[in-house]
């Protein structure tokens, strides 16, 4: 071999401890090559989604921004979240329970108003530990009612902790007959409160009937009427996620088979749609929320039309006829298990047929003639065993006959490893599963060993969906704290496995997606909200980063001839974006100590002459990220690029996005 080429293979193939940088000392430079004239794998437009689920107040009190609680009398203790307001005579304030009123919304309120004036007696809602609360901000406060005695004035008002009224407004109750009428009445916020009250006070002589009495701020997703919180939502916008896995999760199974999610019961209009306790109520027994339950006003359709505005693929998971294993393990016989198929095969008519169709035309009535898309679905929720295996079997089979163009996401269980995780994943593959979804909620230590987990896994037959996973810290973290930059650091350094191996694994979602600060069941989560803001944890940064730099096509990239998986604690992956032309490499440094490194591209002749460098990174491996400060977001520099080569800094712990342009 010639000294010149000798040099060039050295250049490429050899950690070049005598290349320091002179902002470096004494550090040992590893070289990456890139082989960009070498696109591998597609990537899938899917590769990076979410994953939402209604625990830690995702849905209620969370993403869908109602800020009533229990707005129709319906949780086990139907005044739960209420307080009445001054002296009740005997009978002045009763609740009805009647299914001949609604079947699914059966009680509500009968009051009797005898000679009140305003303020003398009322009743106040606390919302989800408070409502949120924006100066200048319109809001839509709305109840059902029903006038017995004509006479009645209903006046609503937003209250501060310090008894401040800070909105209001009022309507006088019309008579309505036998029937029942919705008033409307919107008023403007005065100040920014994060904690207010609605308080109701009833005035006049005479009585009424009400029911579902309602607060949004007009502020709303899309300023869509009653919809969805902007700033929550928006986060997920940002990370342009592929796909939206929902309802869950856990709660898709439900403790006993009652409780399980049934997405008929969560279309159509609010008030019709059968609130449910929610699971997480009293799933952890230090984390008891007894005021959780499921309104279903964020329900499927509002599910498909979130996906659709964000740009992803819908993704729904059911129940398959199984509760959770870790409750009651409820079975449903396998000579019952029809409906639970036949939920499945309707869910795809709701999606995605006719307007005129039984099910399509709910869809439209909605307001969404056109189909939401759906291409995929999942048959259950960490179930395992030879049941799951039986049920799994007969919804494949009856659901590839009836719908043979939607993709079926079967699960791996609660592990991703061990005899439970062994049988099924052997055993679907066998069927021919199409998707295997993994759970992996494991130490930061995992993750960075487990890099090349799919480095040999079978390249034909199921494709893997990482539907939930993140790094856990020690149970000596709690609640957000939980949620460090180590964490993150591990999660990304794993992810430069999956990417290395896009043709294995086709979808990735981190799990769970929210949490209210206020109350929350579970940690780590990758976003953290209270009632008047949101914060993204650096894992939210990691994923946003992985998402919006996917590429299309995996590029080799290897050091001394190998895959980057854990050597001197760096991780790193490259992939091609035919879309851009650009390629983009991600180094991971999770040591720490700095690196150095040089990023080679080769088959290639002329790259721009310089990239952007995007680092995610902080001092302290534990660094949070709170409501107050972000320390842990990328900072975006611009680096040269020499000789098709760029020279890298790697900071401990840090996240290093490299996009090199190579437009032609
Ligand atoms: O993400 C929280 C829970 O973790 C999910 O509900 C469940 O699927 C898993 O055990």
């Amino acid at each position: 071999m010639k000294k010149n080429k000798l040099i060039k293979k050295w250049r490429w193939w050899l950690p070049a401890c005598s290349l320091i940088l002179a902002a470096v000392p004494a550090v040992c430079q590893q070289v990456f090559t890139v082989q960009a004239d070498k696109p591998g794998a597609a990537i899938q437009p899917t590769m990076y989604g979410v994953f939402f689920e209604d625990i830690n107040m995702g849905a209620d009190g969370g993403l869908y921004a109602e800020l009533v609680k229990n707005r129709s009398f319906e949780f086990d203790n139907p005044l739960m979240g209420w307080t009445v307001n001054g002296k009740k005579d005997e009978g002045d304030m009763l609740v009805l329970n009647s299914t001949a009123y609604n079947k699914a919304n059966p009680h509500y309120l009968h009051i009797r108003v005898n000679n009140r004036r305003k303020g003398e007696w009322g009743l106040t809602n606390e919302g989800f530990k408070g409502m949120g609360i924006r100066k200048d901000v319109t809001y839509y406060f709305s109840a059902k009612y029903r006038t017995g005695k004509p006479g009645v004035t209903v006046h609503a008002e937003l209250v501060t902790p310090s008894g401040e009224v800070i909105g209001a407004g009022s309507f006088a109750a019309a008579p309505t007959g036998a029937g029942w009428s919705t008033k409307e009445i919107t008023f403007t916020a005065s100040a920014e409160e994060p904690s207010a009250k609605l308080t109701l006070w009833l005035e006049g002589n005479g009585s009424i009937d009400m029911d579902m009495i309602s607060l949004f701020p007009g502020n709303t997703w899309k300023n869509r009427p009653k919809g969805l919180r902007a700033d929550m939502v928006q986060m997920l916008a940002d990370m342009q996620p592929g796909f939206v896995r929902f309802p869950g999760g856990c709660i898709v199974e439900g403790r006993n088979l009652a409780n399980r999610f049934q997405w008929k019961k969560t279309v159509g209009p609010p008030e019709d749609r059968e609130l449910i306790i929610n699971r997480w109520n009293t799933e952890f027994s230090h984390r008891l929320t007894p005021d959780y339950f499921q309104s279903f006003g964020l329900g499927f359709f509002e599910y498909f039309q979130l996906a659709e505005d964000i740009g992803a693929a819908p993704l729904p998971i059911l129940n398959c006829g199984m509760a959770c294993q870790f409750n009651t393990a409820e079975l449903a016989p396998m000579d019952a298990l029809q409906p639970y198929i036949q939920d499945a095969i309707d869910l795809v008519e709701f999606a995605n047929g006719p307007a005129d169709s039984k099910w399509g035309k709910v869809r439209a009535d909605m307001g969404h003639p056109a189909p939401f898309h759906l291409t995929m679905m999942g048959v259950g929720n960490e179930n395992w065993g030879p049941q799951y295996i039986e049920r799994a079997a007969e919804f494949a089979h009856q659901l590839k006959a009836a719908h043979p163009e939607i993709k079926l996401v079967f699960s791996s269980g609660t592990d991703p490893d061990g005899p439970r995780f062994n049988y099924l994943n052997d055993t679907l593959r066998k069927m021919n599963a199409d998707f295997i979804d993994e759970h992996y909620y494991r130490s930061p230590e995992w993750f960075l060993a487990n890099a090349g987990r799919y480095d040999h896994y079978p390249r034909n037959g199921a494709k893997v969906f990482a539907g939930e996973y993140a790094a856990h810290e020690s149970k000596d973290f709690t609640g957000a704290r939980r949620n460090t930059l180590r964490a993150a650091i591990a999660e990304a350094a794993f992810l430069t496995g999956l990417e290395r191996n896009a043709d294995v694994v086709h979808m990735a979602s981190y799990a769970p997606l929210f949490a209210s600060a206020e109350q929350w069941q579970w940690a780590p989560d990758l976003i953290w909200v209270n009632s008047l803001k949101v914060v993204g944890t650096p894992s939210y940064q990691v994923q946003k980063l992985y998402s919006l730099n996917k590429g299309t096509h995996v590029l080799p990239l290897h050091q001394g001839g190998e895959p980057v998986k854990g050597q001197d604690s760096l991780y790193a992956s490259a992939v091609f974006d035919k879309n851009t032309g650009d390629i983009i490499v991600k180094i991971v440094n999770a040591g720490q100590q700095v690196a150095a490194g040089t990023i080679q591209l080769t088959g290639i002749n002329k790259a721009a002459g310089s990239a952007t460098l995007t680092t995610l990174t902080a001092n302290d491996p534990v660094t949070v990220n709170t409501f107050d400060e972000v320390p842990v977001q990328p900072v975006v520099s611009t680096v040269p690029v020499r000789q098709q080569a760029v020279t890298l800094r790697l900071a401990p712990n840090s996240l290093n996005v490299l996009r090199i342009s190579n437009k032609k």
